[in-house]
């Protein structure tokens, strides 16, 4: 967020996300090897945030997503972004997609790499904590992993389809995960559906497809709180390694300051 400092409640030590951010930067820069590309797992400016009171216009969430495209130059290979329940969708549409959408549309691709397909859904709901994928996604992706039946593939969204065991976490899920589910089961390859908006690292496994949510590039979510609790960091992010059958994948987690030492 552009515009200083950001308190969870008042009262809490303040937290610069975008230092936290450029520590990320930094870590995925010292990589070795370089990451064939990043995903930007949605919330990726939250200045609503910084007052609640106020309901932003769309233009004054510009400035966070030009100081968020500045910062993420410094990544060392191609980005795909995802929205989130905080991003603003004309602002990122303006600034981070140079134009591309239609007016309220979705922002939802797919692209090839290394013999596997990857998917991108878009599960903003303007003004709601909770995602949704409308029916025209739903039929993108049906047809979009149609066109792609022979080969594996990966799909990332924000919100998590499936109950991750935490009360107020889960209340704000995809509303409609069953039918991303059902969509994604459809392909049969789709070996991981990877996720953002919960600050936690963990899986769940069903019938052959795994959930992966993704701690944050700032603030982190208690693990165990049945109620809203925010963790001071560390910043965070996941390597995603794919090579034929073998997936793997880590969270690296910056508790030292040096990237190398982490
Ligand atoms: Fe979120």
């Amino acid at each position: 967020m552009a515009g200083g400092g950001w308190r969870f409640r008042p009262g809490q030590p303040e937290f610069d996300t975008e230092q936290s951010l450029r520590r990320v930067v930094e870590a995925v820069r010292a990589l070795d090897p370089a990451p064939d590309f990043a995903v930007l797992g949605g919330d990726l400016a939250s200045p609503d945030l910084l007052d609640r009171s106020v309901v932003l216009a769309s233009a004054e969430y510009e400035p966070s997503y030009r100081l968020l495209k500045g910062i993420l130059a410094g990544l060392p290979c191609p980005i795909h972004v995802l929205l989130g329940n905080h991003d603003d969708r004309p602002a990122f549409n303006r600034v981070l997609l140079d134009d591309a959408l239609a007016p309220g549309a979705p922002h939802c691709f797919s692209f090839d790499h290394g013999g596997y397909h990857f998917v991108g859904l878009d599960s903003h709901e303007p003004g709601q904590a909770q995602g949704f994928l409308d029916r025209g996604q739903l039929e993108w992706l049906r047809e979009d992993l149609r066109q792609h039946r022979d080969q594996p593939a990966i799909a990332f969204v924000h919100h998590h389809p499936w109950s991750l065991g935490l009360e107020w976490i889960d209340g704000m899920r995809l509303r409609n995960g069953d039918e991303l589910v059902a969509a994604l089961r459809e392909h049969g390859r789709v070996r991981w559906l990877i996720c953002g908006h919960v600050h936690l690292d963990q899986a769940i496994q069903r019938e052959g497809l795994t959930m992966l949510t993704t701690p944050s590039t700032c603030l982190q979510l208690s693990a165990v709180s049945q109620t809203a609790r925010v963790l001071p960091g560390p910043p965070a992010f996941r390597i995603v390694d794919v090579s034929g059958d073998q997936l793997s994948t880590r969270v690296v987690r910056l508790h030292a300051a040096d990237p190398r030492d982490v």
